[in-house]
């Protein structure tokens, strides 16, 4: 990481058990700077993982990592950490995760991702220290879009989850609360994460589990689906040159507002080169040394077809090309996997 962002700043990571939350605080405490970390330890999936991840921050950044257990939703909570703590940047990445669970519980992601997100903004009002406010979003917000690859300029009032509907209400919130009250705020639209680490629902993590004990997989639609997987790695080091560049009022922001002033932006983050879902099976299999058992099932409702980020706007603004070819970063996943696991 450059070193554009002061050593000395206090740092809130929401989502500091999750798998790029932890990324990232393992990434920062370890370069010396003072990193508050919340979760609320849901249950979505396994806990145990969540509690490994945050020993590890523990273990590498030290005294430079403090740990909260609290939710998101809990507003006077919220409002009393950003009070007591004088945070320089926030980095939210405490949410509801996983589009097809948004089927079975939307509740859930109305609580954490809505209700959590509101109550972040709201405590963040009139910090005066506070630099920089960076949240997740998802490139799930291009829902069906067949303009690939994806921009930033994209209309993306076409969400087909609930999980991607949340998402892109977050970026309306963002622009409103950085509008009225100077907050800079940047969504990063993720494009699918992937590393030691990661999360159980996901494909590398489930199919991984699968080829080992020899079950199917299941592969929809086909296997004609794409996506733009991208290495955790990338991603940490990604949002730390984002956080680093503030946006200033309707500074580099690609979008044409004609009224209103804000000081808010989207950027997508995503390797920038999709991969078939095939492929991907293919690469997986070459890492594991095994081969897959396959069943094809439907496309499932609320997916989409292909994802692929436009990272044009992204590279303008840090300068930074992604390094890690699938191949690579999965081999990476598989050596830890099969470590931690053993
Ligand atoms: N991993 C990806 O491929 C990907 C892609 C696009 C967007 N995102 C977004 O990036 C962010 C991080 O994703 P992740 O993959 O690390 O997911 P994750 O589920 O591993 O991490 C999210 C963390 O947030 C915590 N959390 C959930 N609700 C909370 C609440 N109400 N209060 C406090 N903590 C709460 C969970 O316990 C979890 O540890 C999320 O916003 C996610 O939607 C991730």
């Amino acid at each position: 990481m450059k070193k554009t962002l002061n050593p000395s700043s206090t740092i809130l990571i929401t989502g500091a058990a999750g798998f790029i939350g932890s990324a990232l605080s393992e990434r920062l405490s370890n370069n010396n700077f003072s990193v508050i970390g919340i979760d609320n330890l849901n249950k979505y999936y396994d806990v145990n993982l969540k509690l490994d991840r945050l020993k590890r921050i523990e273990t590498v950044g030290r005294e430079n990592f403090e740990f909260i257990k609290m939710d998101l939703c809990d507003g006077p909570s919220i409002k009393g950490l950003l009070t007591d703590y004088s945070f320089d940047y926030i980095v939210h990445m405490g949410a509801q995760a996983g589009v097809r669970y948004s089927l079975e519980n939307p509740q859930g992601y109305i609580d954490s991702n809505i209700q959590g997100f509101f109550n972040l903004l709201e405590a963040s009002k009139g910090l005066t220290k506070l630099k920089h406010f960076v949240y997740a979003s998802s490139s799930s917000v291009y829902g069906g879009s067949k303009n690939l690859p994806f921009s930033e300029s994209e209309n993306v009032s076409r969400p087909v989850s609930v999980y991607a509907a949340t998402k892109a209400c977050n970026e309306l919130m963002a622009f409103t609360y950085s509008h009225l009250h100077g907050i800079p705020l940047t969504g990063v639209r993720l494009f699918t994460v992937y590393g030691p680490w990661g999360r159980p629902d996901m494909a590398a993590f489930g199919f991984l589990r699968k080829i080992l004990a020899s079950e199917e997989i299941e592969i929809f639609n086909n296997g004609n689906m794409k996506r733009d997987f991208t290495y955790i790695d990338d991603v940490v080091e990604s949002v730390l040159r984002i956080l680093a560049k503030i946006p200033s009022k309707l500074g580099t922001n690609q979008h044409d507002y004609e009224n209103a002033e804000s000081c808010s932006r989207v950027l997508n983050i995503g390797n920038g080169s999709p991969v078939s879902l095939m492929e991907f099976v293919d690469i997986l299999e070459k890492c594991i040394g095994k081969k897959a058992r396959i069943k094809f099932v439907k496309f499932q409702p609320g997916d989409v077809k292909s994802t692929f980020a436009d990272m044009t706007e992204f590279k303008q603004l840090t300068g930074f090309e992604f390094r890690t070819p699938l191949d690579v970063g999965l081999q990476k996943f598989v050596s830890w996997y099969t470590s931690y696991f053993k």
